[in-house]
């Protein structure tokens, strides 16, 4: 495809459910989407990529009263600790919101509306489940997922309510046999309630959907799974039925979501709002630059694409357009669906257990997001296979892709640039040719064949810079000669910055500062930088994957635990009784005691302080929130690293001094203090020992 002006891209990756942190199945989707966003701003094409939190639904509510929180509190807590994942792995959103927000209530309800307006809407008293036991005994009807039964098509046991995760049949949760609720493990019973629907059975529906899932845009696995969906349709009795069935939107009171309008009591199914959310995130970026965002909207040239995983297709090639289309808006251009990410050929993780390679601890031990990016780009297509992170695998190609063949052409060529100075050169047709087929790659989510084209690429050059021998030329007093294979190269070597930059963003960054050549897009790339142009100092770009970060990366946590790991024995046997422990302070009174604020903390990041074998770089959530409604978090260095590491610490939690004055250290400023115990006597026992408090302490809690 091939635009003259810039094209207007709105893009989403699916809001991840606010109950828990990211784990590396979100980041791959959060990559998946970057890369295709980052080239497509290399084209000069104007997006908009913006996701969100998932807020509502029965399990976050469920979540949130386990946790003696309310929903909104749980949320805006999973909300604080996003950062450093998005940061950590450049993800380039420009917005990110939150479905309870403002704009989601507001447009989840007018869209409602457009569809009532248009016929699309019926109630009907629905039997469903209803658990007695539940919420203290004030019963509850129960949400899809805390109804698990066998799977009325495939007979699959533990299947939840909505879907079956073996066979991929759709149907309600009344349809499975022999139901518990997971909740309170008893039998549910029927109760009847009035439901909302919105009629996919509508002839207008049909048609509209049947053509625009099967005009050619999706991948045509996911077309030909949607097809299936058209034809057939499992019963309650097991029988089947041909065409779409009508979808249930509301849920009864207690539900964590958006109240319908005119229906008191009743709220909509979270589905309903979440993809709202897509929306809603767009408008208050919008809003926040200024831009109208109905006029936005209405741009005929605009596109709309949503990156989602394969679990999740009907709501986006089904539910959402027509939820779009019959409420008078713009439909989707394009649904781009991925498998899943397993890790070490571990089971596919699921949404409640991210297991395998935790993100945060990845970066924590200093391991390069950009190798991530790399490896998992290696291997995505526009086929929604999944695909599993082999460590041994990772470790090869990043040291063999990036290091051994991409980084050294720069690093060999540099040697024999006198001055930096280029001369003159052209760029080689296949240089052009690579240009060209990597960038439509990228739009064609085909990452895989664009860095394999690279990588070959790139050892055509190592071998043509072998050829060539300039270290014999300069012994030979050829200097000139060596110059020219050292310039080529050099210009190869910015086509492969090129290519790659949507891939490794930073790494690119400091490319183009090294090669001097100012910003580099695949328009700008295709000229080389020339004769006369001067180049940098090669600084060595990046560092090969280390075997021992990988053992530490899946090595078992280790757990902080205050109470046994100081070990009271070891104390008390290191002198004579009350001479082991270190003097009193002078007595204080309760006032005095109250001018310190003690708060419990949570430990959303920690990193190593560069240049420091003391100090840890601690990022502490105390339930501070900023101007804007954002967590505001501090930084806290604190000498423990040599006892801690990073990833020992993140994600826990711990006591802050937190009205201490802000100082001013080599690395920073210090905003604040956690407690730590120590002995007097270090011989004895050396150990420094962090608070932990005992589970249920939340962030900002007064300590008294
Ligand atoms: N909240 C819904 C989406 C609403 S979109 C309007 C949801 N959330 S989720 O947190 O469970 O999943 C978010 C995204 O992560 C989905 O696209 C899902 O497919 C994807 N992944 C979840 N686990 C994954 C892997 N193991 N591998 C790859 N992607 C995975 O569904
Ligand atoms: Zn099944």
């Amino acid at each position: 495809m091939t635009h003259t002006s810039p094209r207007q891209l709105f893009v989403t990756t699916a809001l991840p459910y606010a109950n828990g942190n990211f784990h590396i199945g979100h980041i791959m989707e959060y990559i998946q989407a970057d890369i295709w966003v980052r080239a497509q701003r290399m084209a000069g094409h104007e997006v908009n990529f913006v996701c969100a939190d998932d807020a509502h639904g029965a399990p976050i509510m469920i979540a949130a009263q386990k946790q003696g929180m309310t929903p909104e509190a749980f949320v805006a807590n999973i909300a604080a600790g996003r950062k450093p994942y998005l940061d950590g792995f450049h993800i380039s959103f420009d917005n990110w919101h939150s479905t309870d927000a403002p704009e989601n209530h507001a447009l989840a309800k007018e869209i409602y509306l457009d569809l009532k307006r248009a016929g699309l809407i019926e109630t009907q008293s629905v039997e469903q489940f209803f658990d007695p036991a539940a919420l203290e005994g004030k019963g509850m009807f129960l949400a899809d997922r805390f109804i698990k039964g066998e799977c009325p098509k495939c007979g699959a046991k533990d299947q939840y309510g909505d879907n079956c995760e073996n066979c991929g049949a759709v149907y309600a949760p009344t349809d499975l046999k022999n139901p518990y609720s997971t909740l309170s493990g008893g039998t549910p019973v029927l109760k009847a309630s009035e439901h909302f629907f919105f009629k996919l059975s509508d002839p207008r529906c049909v048609a509209f959907l049947e053509q625009w899932t099967q005009d050619g845009k999706l991948q045509p696995e996911v077309a030909n799974k949607v097809k299936e969906w058209f034809s057939t349709r499992t019963n309650a009795d097991g029988s089947t039925s041909t065409g779409l069935g009508d979808w249930d939107i509301s849920r009864d009171a207690p539900y964590f979501g958006i109240e319908i309008p005119d229906a008191p009591g009743k709220y909509f199914y979270v589905w309903l709002d979440a993809p709202v959310g897509y929306l809603a995130s767009l408008k208050n970026l919008l809003d926040k630059r200024g831009v109208d965002f109905n006029a936005y909207m209405k741009n005929p040239n605009l596109e709309q694409y949503h990156f989602i995983g394969k679990d999740i297709v009907t709501f986006h090639t089904l539910f959402w357009p027509a939820m779009l289309k019959f409420s008078g808006r713009k439909t989707p251009d394009n649904i781009f669906v991925h498998g899943f990410l397993t890790v070490n050929n571990g089971e596919k993780m699921s949404k409640s257990r991210g297991t395998g390679l935790d993100p945060l601890k990845y970066l924590s031990l200093g391991m390069n997001p950009e190798w991530l990016r790399y490896y998992l780009a290696t291997k995505l297509s526009a086929k929604n296979e999944d695909i599993d992170f082999n460590a041994e695998d990772f470790m090869l190609k990043v040291n063999s892709d990036l290091v051994g063949k991409f980084i050294n052409i720069a690093s060999r060529a540099a040697k024999f640039i006198p001055n930096g100075k280029l001369v003159s050169t052209k760029l080689s047709e296949a240089s052009l040719d690579l240009l060209r087929s990597v960038q439509m790659d990228d739009e064609a989510l085909e990452y895989g064949k664009g860095l394999r084209d690279v990588m070959a690429f790139a050892d055509t050059v190592n071998a043509a810079f072998d050829a060539a021998a300039p270290w014999k030329l300069v012994k030979e007093g050829k200097v000139d000669e060596a110059a020219l294979i050292g310039s080529e190269c050099m210009e190869a070597f910015k086509i492969i910055v090129t290519c790659m930059k949507p891939v490794l963003p930073a790494l690119a960054a400091q490319a183009e500062i090294f090669l001097n050549s100012g910003e580099l897009n695949w328009v700008n790339a295709a000229k080389p930088l020339g004769a006369g142009h001067v180049i940098g100092d090669y600084k060595h770009l990046m560092q090969r994957v280390d075997i021992k970060q990988l053992d530490a990366l899946f090595e078992a946590p280790a757990v902080v635990e205050t109470a046994s790991q100081a070990t009271p024995d070891k104390a008390s046997s290191s002198a004579n009784g009350a001479a082991a422990i270190e003097p009193l302070a002078p007595e204080i009174s309760i006032d005095d005691f109250s001018k310190v604020d003690l708060r419990i903390a949570k430990i959303v990041n920690c990193e190593a302080v560069e240049g420091s074998t003391k100090l840890l770089r601690l990022t502490l959530d105390a339930g501070e929130v900023d101007a804007s409604g954002g967590v505001k978090t501090r930084n806290v260095f604190s000498g423990i690293a040599s006892h801690y590491k990073p990833a020992d610490l993140i994600g826990k939690h711990t006591v802050m001094v937190a009205n201490l004055a802000p100082r001013k250290m080599k690395f920073g400023v210090s905003e604040g203090m956690v407690l730590a115990a120590s002995s007097a006597d270090e011989r004895a026992n050396p150990g420094i020992y962090v608070l932990k408090p005992v589970a249920g302490a939340e962030p900002g809690m007064r300590i008294r």
